[in-house]
């Protein structure tokens, strides 16, 4: 049976989702696989931003929404920034993002892949994280709520600061890296 290790962590404010980004980037690893699920705005490019600045990269990280792929090679590991928003599912094998965890044609670094849920081939072993905003009903009666028809267009939700955060390890490396991490 394939090992996993499951932390659930309650942010009530952005620091509390940086915080976790920059304790994560400390225990990653060349070979570390990130896949990011959650809703758009949930916080998965925000998460990456405090994550790629504890990793010793000084530019600042963009969404790779149109780029689809952005590298990173100043910081402590190469990071490999992926966003599959865009894409169809069947589109997604043409990209060969297994060529970053390979270790031949890219040095071997830390792939972070935003709407993972995308991949039709999930690699064994990664860490998942799974952000999501924790809805209640006052959200859904306020003016200001109104959810993104399109991601182009600016997200009109009003959202608070509160998420639920699960790291959910696969895989004995990424099993041993969260078991690392301390709550
Ligand atoms: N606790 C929190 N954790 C993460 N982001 C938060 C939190 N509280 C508020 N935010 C805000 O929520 C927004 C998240 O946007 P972000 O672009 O990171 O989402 P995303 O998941 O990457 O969306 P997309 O699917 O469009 O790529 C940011 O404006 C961020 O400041
Ligand atoms: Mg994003």
């Amino acid at each position: 049976m394939t090992e996993t290790v499951n932390i659930e962590i309650y942010a009530d404010n952005l620091g509390v989702t940086q915080a976790i980004a920059t304790q994560l980037a400390e225990l990653v690893t060349a070979g570390t696989i990130i896949l990011l699920e959650g809703n758009l705005g949930s916080g998965k490019t925000t998460f990456m931003q405090a994550f790629g600045s504890a990793l010793g990269i000084s530019t600042t990280i963009t969404s790779p929404t149109f780029t689809l792929i952005d590298e990173y090679t100043e910081g402590r590991l190469p990071l490999y920034h992926i966003d599959l928003y865009r894409l169809e599912p069947s589109q997604v094998p043409s990209l060969h993002l297994e060529e970053y965890w390979r270790g031949r044609d890219f040095p071997l670094g830390v792939v972070a892949i935003e709407w993972a849920s995308k991949l039709l081939n999930i690699p064994p072993n990664h860490l998942k994280i799974n952000l999501s905003v924790p809805m209640r009903s006052s959200y859904k009666q306020s003016p200001n709520f109104e959810l993104a028809p399109d991601k182009d267009e600016e997200l009109l939700v009003d959202l608070p600061e509160e998420r639920l955060i699960q790291l959910i390890a696969q895989g004995s490396s990424h099993v041993e890296m969260l078991r690392q991490y301390k709550n």
